[in-house]
């Protein structure tokens, strides 16, 4: 198999820096293309790069922050200031550096002990702001070595959620209890784009590939659906 063979877009970069830098550009002319840039953010490990990007000089002087509506693709049941909260992550590699208005950043808040109370507010907050369904411009996502993506893990009972935004979850390795965007979410989306490095993500790209993971679920109705791969990960398809 090959990169070639996903579906959507795809582009391959050397390593994850150039991936990085590619990625913020495309972010950079998405954000020029409209007046209110709403964005969902992901966590996990592979996006710090793009968000340490965005937040250099390059980007910093050149993107109008001002128009930047920040939505997360799903937080873990933590509170913000956790080391594993995805919301931390962000903050600190990037919204912590660059003037988006805070009213326009839209944590999880999953910490919540009603996590589907606040799975429904989250839902409720995405349909006042980008409408229903919610159009955002730019949803980021990483993937699982088991296929996952946001919070939607092979086997579980987010994966059938039709009707709503957004709804708790349950991940396969801790923090266990999780808030994520639905597949109803994801695929209402103008632009997704995947981020994947490294040589641990063959197998959940063949599974892509073959549509036998939760990631192969995202595909935008009316949107384009990206991949920015690093060489090691497309490499590692086979
Ligand atoms: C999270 C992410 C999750 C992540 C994948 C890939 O909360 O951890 O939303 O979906 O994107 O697990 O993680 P890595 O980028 O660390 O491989």
């Amino acid at each position: 198999m090959s990169a070639g063979e996903l579906p959507g877009e795809v582009r391959v970069l050397t390593d994850p820096i150039a991936l990085a830098a590619a990625a913020a550009e495309w972010i950079a002319r998405r954000c020029r293309d409209v007046e209110r840039f709403c964005i969902a953010v992901t966590g996990g490990n592979t996006p710090h790069f793009l968000y340490e990007a965005l937040a250099s000089s390059t980007f910093r002087t050149s993107i109008d922050w001002q128009r930047w509506h920040v939505y997360w693709g799903d937080e873990r049941a933590v509170l913000p200031d956790d080391a594993q909260s995805n919301y931390r992550l962000v903050v600190d590699t990037l919204l912590s550096k660059v003037p988006v208005p805070t009213e326009q950043v839209h944590r999880m808040d999953a910490e919540r002990p009603d996590l589907q109370t606040a799975a429904a507010d989250y839902a409720r907050l995405l349909e006042e702001e980008c409408g229903r369904p919610p159009r955002l411009d730019v949803v980021l996502l990483g993937l699982g070595a088991d296929g996952h993506t946001a919070s939607l893990f092979p086997g579980t009972a987010a994966l059938r959620v039709d009707d709503t935004w957004a709804t708790a979850s349950r991940a396969s390795y801790p923090p266990f209890e999780r808030l994520t965007l639905t597949l109803p979410a994801l695929n209402a989306a103008a632009h997704v784009a995947f981020l994947v490095t490294g040589d641990s993500k063959g197998a959940a790209l063949r599974g892509v590939i073959e549509g036998t993971v939760p990631a192969a679920r995202v595909h935008p109705a009316d949107g384009q659906l990206l991949w920015f791969l690093d060489s090691t990960a497309a490499r590692s398809l086979g």
